[in-house]
């Protein structure tokens, strides 16, 4: 899928119409759009793609040490295969191979950060430069006070991603992360880097993020080899939020053959716990949201987010 791009300097200039239109038109037609010329976009991904690969590179026993307590509610911090979706048979399948290390954006008290690499210091900048420029976003796309949703009460939350090279070829699971949408208000996506014994490779024809378009049925995968864009996609709170005029992004990551590995940053938008909507839209069907509303019909972002939450992380099996 060719991916519609729009630059910085007419997100900055939103009376530009015509750059406004376009933004309009990807977000709605496909559920992606790139951003280019963001300044020091570049070399801040490759700050982080480096402290990224030497935090991975640590023992396992010191990358688990920085493991969230999920069981008092944490999420912050390192974990490995935590998350599951349903495969195309319906059947939940665990990313088994995708570890993440999740904090705060802008810096909060809850993050943890090792003590081994620093990781906080590009993770931040790289993540503080994402939250920002797509709050320029969110405003075009009229993601904002209108809608009860204060940018000031807009939160962060950044998330490295590591997906490891594939040992075995006939592993069951052919995705990185299976089909989902995000569950916040927006997500932020840096281009992939991916690496073969250490040294930095071209994407594999095979891998990478694939999307549904949001006027489609297949998914299609997004041509993401130029790393100087910023790829921004819509999540289902977006969608609640705006009563469907913007849809949620439905996508996937499919794996590289090869002992290729893959290194990325996402930015969650999310809404403060108590931000209170009451919706006309299809996802108000969802049992996330029919076994969390309150009495008048009405949800709170935490109750939604919490259920999300529940829903995709991986059970042990029985
Ligand atoms: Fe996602």
């Amino acid at each position: 899928m060719e991916l519609d791009i729009i630059s910085y300097h007419d997100l900055l200039n939103p009376t530009h119409l015509t750059a406004l239109q376009y933004l309009e038109a990807a977000l709605l037609q496909k559920g992606i759009v790139g951003i280019r010329h963001i300044p020091e976009f570049e070399s801040k991904t490759r700050a982080y793609i480096e402290a990224a690969r030497h935090f991975s590179h640590l023992e396992d026993k010191i990358k688990q040490q920085y493991s969230p307590n999920r069981d008092v509610g944490e999420t912050e911090g390192y974990e490995l295969g935590a998350e599951w979706f349903k495969n195309q048979e319906g059947a939940w399948q665990i990313d088994d191979k995708k570890a993440s290390y999740y904090a705060f954006v802008p810096d909060h008290a809850r993050n943890k950060w090792p003590h081994e690499v620093d990781l906080k210091t590009p993770f931040l900048e790289l993540g503080e430069l994402i939250f920002n420029t797509g709050k320029l976003l969110l405003n075009a796309m009229g993601l904002n006070e209108s809608v009860g949703l204060a940018h000031e009460a807009l939160t962060g939350y950044g998330r490295m991603l590591h997906y490891h090279k594939e040992s075995d070829v006939t592993n069951a699971n052919p995705y990185w992360c299976g089909a989902h949408f995000d569950h916040g208000v927006f997500t932020g996506l840096m281009p992939a880097y991916y690496f073969r014994d250490g040294n930095e490779v071209d994407e594999p024809e095979e891998a990478g993020l694939y999307i549904k378009p949001t006027e489609g049925q297949e998914f299609e995968k997004i041509n993401a080899t130029d790393k100087s864009i910023l790829l921004f996609q819509v999540g289902e709170f977006g969608q609640l939020i705006s009563n469907d005029r913007i849809r949620a992004t439905k996508h996937l990551v499919k794996k590289a053959k090869g002992g290729i590995e893959r290194f990325t940053f996402a930015l969650f938008y999310s809404a403060q716990d108590d931000v209170l909507i009451k919706p006309h839209s299809i996802l108000t069907k969802d049992t996330r949201y029919a076994h969390h509303q309150l009495e008048d019909g009405s949800i709170t972002y935490g109750k939604w987010q919490q259920a999300s939450y529940e829903r995709y992380r991986a059970k042990t099996p029985q």
